[in-house]
């Protein structure tokens, strides 16, 4: 159905909120009865939203295709941290075999609360002619399903990183039920996804390295884990590494902090100081880690060195760091790639006992102030050429006065400084400009006046247009 409306922001970010409403309705209704207070806010915000929509446009079909969202045809764009609600809905949908959903005009509130418990729940005996049944059984004439279209999807190539990026997010999650379940991991899904992060990162490093710009999530272990595997793994490529190196660099990095879902919670997110219980309590992380592993059984030699680099991140290059070793025999090079990444990642994080957290380029600026005492002085030398002293994601202000994200730093050794950025306020929204580029007189036309932290407001404009306005 064609909509006699212009596609704005404001139309863009109404309709990816509206997907997120229902998505969080539809896992809300899973675990909670009707009458709960966070199913009826959640039930009572999906419903102001449909009828705000569908008074104005008329009906409105919501549909999954390839793993994408679409309302009314158009897809909805989200950024990788949309990516677990995304999925949890499109999972759901899949279930009951539905592709589409239709909200007509005039649907109820009632109506939607059994649209919604019914889908979430007794999915086990289902399939699409036994929800539209259990449908009608409910009076819920106010929406009608469809079966998936076979219709082909051109997959935007600009999405796969997002992809990427956010299957490692899932699978962290799934990794975290798992340990607090005492299950078994799941290895060869953690594989797989660690595998996608070496193909993404031999295709296109940067894709991916802006997206670690990510800092904030539901679990601040799901985007940091990855942020983490996403950085060694560029690091290991610039170290020339094999592509079955990188694959198993990436899986120890990217369960280094797996020990931290054993450490209490009310100490890993203390505001203010650690006592030294507490202190030593997140000490035993990297020793929990080990032990989370080693309890797979089947150990294959990758699982070892992602055991060794686990157990190595705190432990500096001086031998300095926890747990204090006896022997001072030096550390593996995953176990030195892996602190260097966790702490450049670690630093730049805002968290709930941390006021303020580095941008990244002060945090590249700490990881050289440091080089030889906590990280490996050559991979920092090659740290520093892969991202510049202005990260791929950094938001910075140019003299122009435009406000830039960089996107990958200059060619060259002179250049670690004058980055490829992409404006994103001011004359040319989304125009790259080349900051190492000279001009007749051999001048630099255009310089970085000023670095902006919008990690501090929980904005990423290189994700998330909608958070330029605050700019
Ligand atoms: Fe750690
Ligand atoms: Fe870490």
């Amino acid at each position: 159905m064609s909509r006699p409306i212009a596609r704005d922001t404001a139309t863009d970010a109404f309709e990816r909120r509206l997907v997120h409403m229902l998505s969080g309705a539809l896992r809300t209704a899973e675990f909670h009865e009707r009458d709960n207070q966070v199913a009826v806010e959640g039930v009572d915000g999906l419903y102001r939203a449909l009828r705000e929509r569908t008074e104005t446009l008329g009906a409105t079909a919501i549909s999954t295709r390839n793993r994408h969202v679409f309302v009314d045809g158009e897809r909805v764009r989200m950024g990788a941290s949309d990516y677990l609600n995304l999925t949890s809905f499109i999972k759901t949908l899949d279930r009951w075999g539905v592709g589409s959903l239709t909200v007509l005009p005039g649907i109820t509130r009632d109506e939607l609360t059994a649209f919604i418990y019914g889908v979430a729940r007794g999915r086990r005996d289902g399939d699409l002619a036994t929800l539209q049944k259990r449908l009608i059984r409910d009076n819920v004439r106010s929406v009608e399903l469809g079966a998936p279209t076979e219709e082909g999807f051109a997959e935007d190539p600009e999405s796969l990183p997002v992809r990427t990026y956010g299957s490692c997010l899932e699978v962290m999650g799934e990794l975290h039920t798992a340990i607090v379940g005492n299950r078994q991991i799941r290895t060869r899904r953690v594989r797989r996804v660690t595998q996608s992060v070496v193909d993404q990162m031999m295709r296109d490093e940067y894709a991916l390295l802006a997206l670690t710009t990510i800092k904030r999530f539901d679990d601040h272990l799901f985007s940091h884990s990855t942020n983490v595997a996403v950085l060694s793994v560029a690091l290991g490529q610039r170290l020339g590494l094999q592509k079955s190196q990188l694959g198993e660099l990436c899986l120890a990095a990217f369960m280094h902090d797996l020990g931290k879902i054993a450490v209490p919670k009310g100490i890993l997110d203390k505001p203010g100081t650690l006592d030294d219980h507490e202190r030593e309590e997140i000490n035993q992380h990297p020793i929990h880690s080990v032990h989370i592993l080693l309890n797979q059984g089947n150990l294959s030699q990758s699982t070892l060195r992602a055991i060794i680099g686990g157990f190595e991140h705190h432990i500096n290059f001086d031998m300095s760091g926890y747990p204090l070793l006896s022997h001072k025999k030096g550390l593996t090079l995953f176990g030195r790639i892996i602190t260097l990444a966790d702490r450049f990642d670690a630093i730049s994080t805002p968290r709930v006992y941390r006021e303020t957290s580095f941008t990244p380029h002060q945090a590249i600026r700490h990881v050289i102030e440091h080089a030889g005492t906590q990280f490996d002085p050559e991979l920092v030398g090659v740290f520093v050429r892969m991202i510049g002293l202005y990260p791929p994601g950094t938001v910075v202000g140019l003299s122009s006065g435009d406000v830039a994200v960089s996107i990958q730093p200059g060619q060259g050794d002179r250049s670690v400084d004058r980055p490829l950025v992409r404006i994103i306020k001011g004359n040319d929204i989304g125009v790259s400009r080349d900051l190492s580029e000279t001009d007749d007189a051999g001048d630099y036309p255009l310089s970085i006046v000023g670095v902006y932290n919008p990690g501090n407001e929980g904005l990423f404009p290189a994700m998330d247009p909608e958070s330029l306005r605050h700019f």
